[in-house]
């Protein structure tokens, strides 16, 4: 795993810019894989200022998000497809019918699943997925006791994911309890992973992701297996390596 220290979030947004900008110019048709929360915000502003000044054009990419809740609607503000419409997709030249996201209002998330996976799967590997860390090790929505051989699927979310998610809901009552995610084994047959974390909160989890046990008690443990990793974290994030 290659770990590159920034002083700030702002270094680390960029840093992380500039490895999805080559991957989209390296590739013909480039295949991301991208991620929502606090964490990729930065990043997403900054590829749109890359766009506008005529840097990158996305018109051959396509993308994949790792997570959306079950439930909500893409029109609903806390979905993450409404996220990623208003934060990137919106501003940049991606088509968007290359845009997807697990639908979270679909009538069987069962079968969403599959439909998701093989669309993934169509598109052939993933070349760049982007990852933020949750507190408890998920990836994704990966929580504690995923199988390391999942693929994409419904679940029930921690507690204690509902409660860090819950500041951009009206209520904790808000939150959804269930969500569709890319699996661990889907997510590990990207070609590359950039993982980004920020701040202190983070430190103890980054700590375990790279020098704990890989176990599927923590999920993103199992990065350590994965032989493309780029860690991109601010000093903060990383004080306890
Ligand atoms: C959320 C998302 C993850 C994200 C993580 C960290 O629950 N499902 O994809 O990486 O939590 O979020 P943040 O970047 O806001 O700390």
């Amino acid at each position: 795993m290659e770990i590159i220290q920034t002083p700030n979030y702002d270094v680390m947004s960029q840093r992380a810019c500039d490895l999805l900008i080559e991957t989209v110019q390296q590739s013909e048709r480039p295949v991301l894989g991208l991620a929502t929360g606090s964490t990729p915000e930065g990043l997403y502003k900054q590829l749109i200022e890359q766009y506008e000044s005529g840097k990158v054009t996305f018109k051959q990419a396509t993308t994949f998000n790792l997570d959306e809740y079950v439930g909500l609607t893409a029109d609903d503000p806390n979905s993450y497809r409404y996220y990623m419409d208003n934060k990137l997709f919106h501003h940049i030249d991606l088509p968007d019918d290359r845009a997807f996201l697990p639908k979270g209002d679909a009538s069987n998330p069962e079968q969403e699943c599959r439909t998701y996976e093989t669309m993934i799967q169509n598109a052939g590997q993933v070349d760049l997925q982007v990852l933020g860390l949750g507190l408890n090790g998920h990836i994704g929505f990966n929580e504690p006791g995923t199988p390391f051989d999942s693929r994409t699927h419904v679940v029930e979310l921690d507690e204690t994911t509902r409660q860090a998610n819950a500041r951009f809901f009206a209520s904790i009552d808000d939150v959804p309890t269930r969500a569709i995610t890319m699996g661990i084994n889907t997510i590990m047959e990207s070609k590359k992973i950039v993982l980004l974390v920020s701040g202190e909160k983070k430190a103890d989890a980054v700590k375990q992701l790279v020098n704990g046990e890989v176990t599927e008690e923590f999920p993103a443990s199992i990065l350590q297996k994965h032989e493309n990793v780029v860690l991109i974290g601010d000093e903060e994030a990383l004080s306890k390596l």
